[in-house]
């Protein structure tokens, strides 16, 4: 047989030299016998860790106290006729081994020798494989895979956009797609009735662990759709996703309103691995009166923390006061006896009369939570919901809650259509200005625009939002009527996306769809928490590629055709 790789580790026994032998496949060991071939084993006397090889030899089977258990190939080797050296290599900075404890800056300024660790080696090929998968389900749909545009007009995603510069027409810019949203709602007034792509889209915002500035989207529409067609072709994507690594995924998918999760998780993307809920009280008036906290607060019942210590509850109540809940209190349900601060105020016999409304049990303890001024407003208690959210997952860290093991998929259906943007004093589409408000709303869209609901949902797996979409705004009265909610006149609507606008008065047919966040799934299948292990040339934290070293400066000249000229001192800087 004829072996080719790279040498993992070489052992040098004397007569006997052993090589491990590392291709796609995983590790081979070749050896090298100075009885068998005088040359292979001269040769194998200069190789080095990562020297490429190749070995002609027969494989034999070890004798049984070599054999190595660890190794898929750990019951067989090769016994080498001819070793080829066919490269030098210089020594790497790091071991090339899956456990490698190398700095994350190490591993990406040299991402093709981290490439070649088994870790990154499965990562991508499980990419690869769930392309394969993605291809064939959404075909078998009847979708279409179609290209859109990376040179573009700015998409309203909500992000900052990646500009590129035109060298023919100076001063004018492309913008790189945030999404390819305006050109797949394009394509169904185009009668392209099943549209996906595997897309990369481009987003200059604030980096984190699930977040790159170039993602890649599984981005999916449909013209006349029905919400539960959709959910069912994502839903059966998912379970052949999962499948390729032993998941098994239960369908139908659970469905919560935005409400209802904000009220129970205090956030739009739930971890339901956590079984803890809040619940949303009111407290009787006699009591409201001597605490002085707005209606309604928050419960919380936690099985089992009874004897949850001062310090702790201190942390608790800190980290709700920073989030802007605050109030804060707690009764802790002793077998024999109730403890709790709000005794002194309110008396034992309202203490008790709150356990058993909340139905506490002997061990429980009840956190409530609530804002101190009169007269909260929608946003005031919209932190209040996302507070009792960060306590929820706090608490379930500190008790160790978190069932792992589990998949939790949700789609989350009724979002509010707008959000008020306390800063620039106007509101902003929750989604995108082309999703569609709920039917029953749309007589409220100009009285009480913060009531309306949209067609919207997004799709959340262990805590993670893997995918959003709606059912578009497809009648020009309305999508007119939206953009005046939120602020865009005519004249600006046209400026930004004229073009959609005239596209839309053709003969737009009902459409909807979904963009899957495609590096969050495989990061999730692959059991990795950080999008860049499943991305083969990923960037910083920073917006930073290490390796190639971009971004970077370019040559005056460059500039100058541009008609491009850089200041001096970076307003950030
Ligand atoms: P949205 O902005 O919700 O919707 O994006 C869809 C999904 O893409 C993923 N995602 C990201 N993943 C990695 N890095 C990022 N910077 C990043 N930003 C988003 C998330 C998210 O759920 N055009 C609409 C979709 C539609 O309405 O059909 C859109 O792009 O998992």
């Amino acid at each position: 047989m004829f072996l080719t790789g790279w040498v993992n580790v070489r052992r040098d026994l004397g007569n006997l030299i052993f090589l491990d032998v590392r291709d796609h496949t995983g590790v081979t060991q070749v050896v090298c016998n100075r009885e068998v071939s005088l040359e292979a084993h001269d040769r194998a006397e200069e190789v080095r860790s990562e020297f490429v090889v190749g070995v002609e030899g027969e494989v034999v089977l070890r004798s049984e106290d070599t054999v190595n258990s660890q190794l898929p190939t750990g019951e067989v080797e090769v016994m080498a006729r001819k070793l080829l050296a066919l490269n030098e290599a210089k020594t790497p900075p790091f071991p090339i081994e899956d456990g490698t404890r190398t700095s994350e800056e190490t591993r990406l300024r040299y991402r093709y020798l981290d490439l070649r660790r088994g870790r990154m080696q499965r990562n991508l090929r499980l990419r690869h494989h769930a392309n394969e998968v993605v291809r064939r389900h959404m075909s078998e749909n009847g979708f279409l895979e179609i290209e859109t545009p990376f040179m573009t007009r700015s998409t309203p995603e909500g992000a900052r956009d990646y500009l590129v510069p035109s060298r023919l027409h100076h001063g004018h810019f492309y913008a790189l797609p945030q999404s390819p949203q305006l050109f797949k709602q394009i394509l169904m007034i185009a009668n392209f009735d099943r549209y996906f792509q595997i897309v990369r889209c481009f987003r200059d915002e604030d980096l984190r662990a699930d977040r790159q500035p170039e993602f890649t989207q599984i981005d999916i529409e449909m013209a006349f759709p029905q919400r539960d067609v959709l959910f069912d072709i994502i839903e059966r994507l998912m379970e052949k996703l999962f499948a390729l690594v032993n998941v098994k995924v239960e369908r139908p998918f659970a469905r919560l309103s935005y409400d209802t999760v904000m009220e129970r998780y205090g956030s739009d993307k739930p971890n339901l691995g956590v079984d803890l809920a809040w619940e949303r009280m009111s407290l009787p008036a006699d009591v409201v009166e001597k605490v002085r906290v707005a209606q309604p607060i928050k419960a919380l019942r936690i099985p089992g923390w009874s004897d949850a210590s001062r310090s702790q509850l201190d942390k608790l109540q800190d980290t709700a006061r920073t989030l802007g809940a605050d109030w804060f209190s707690y009764l802790k349900v002793g077998a024999a006896e109730l403890q709790s601060p709000l005794t002194k105020p309110i008396g034992e016999q309202a203490v008790k009369s709150l356990a058993a409304s909340l139905e506490a049990q002997a061990g429980d303890l009840i956190l409530l939570l609530g804002l101190k001024s009169t007269k909260p407003d929608r946003a005031a208690f919209h932190q209040l919901d996302e507070a009792s959210g960060e306590i929820r997952l706090e608490v379930a860290r500190r008790r160790n809650l978190l069932k792992t093991g589990t998949w939790n998929f949700l789609w989350v259906v009724d979002f509010p259509m707008f959000e008020y943007d306390d800063k620039e004093k106007r509101f902003a589409a929750m989604h995108h200005p082309f999703t569609s408000p709920r039917e029953q709303d749309l007589d409220k869209l100009e009285i009480d625009p913060a009531a309306v609901k949209a067609r919207a949902y997004d799709l959340v797996l262990n805590g993670s939002e893997i995918g959003g979409g709606s059912i578009r705004i497809h009648r020009q009265d309305i999508q007119r009527r939206v953009f005046s909610v939120l602020g865009l006149t005519e004249e600006k609507a046209r400026e930004r996306f004229g073009f959609f606008l005239d596209a839309l008065e053709y003969g737009t047919p009902p459409h909807g769809g979904i963009a899957l966040g495609y590096d969050r799934i495989i990061a999730l299948m692959a059991g990795e928490s950080n999008i860049r292990e499943v991305i083969a040339f990923p960037k910083t934290a920073s917006a930073i590629d290490l390796m190639c070293e971009a971004p970077a400066s370019v040559d005056p000249d460059q500039l100058e055709e541009l008609g491009l000229q850089i200041k001096k001192q970076h307003p950030g800087s």
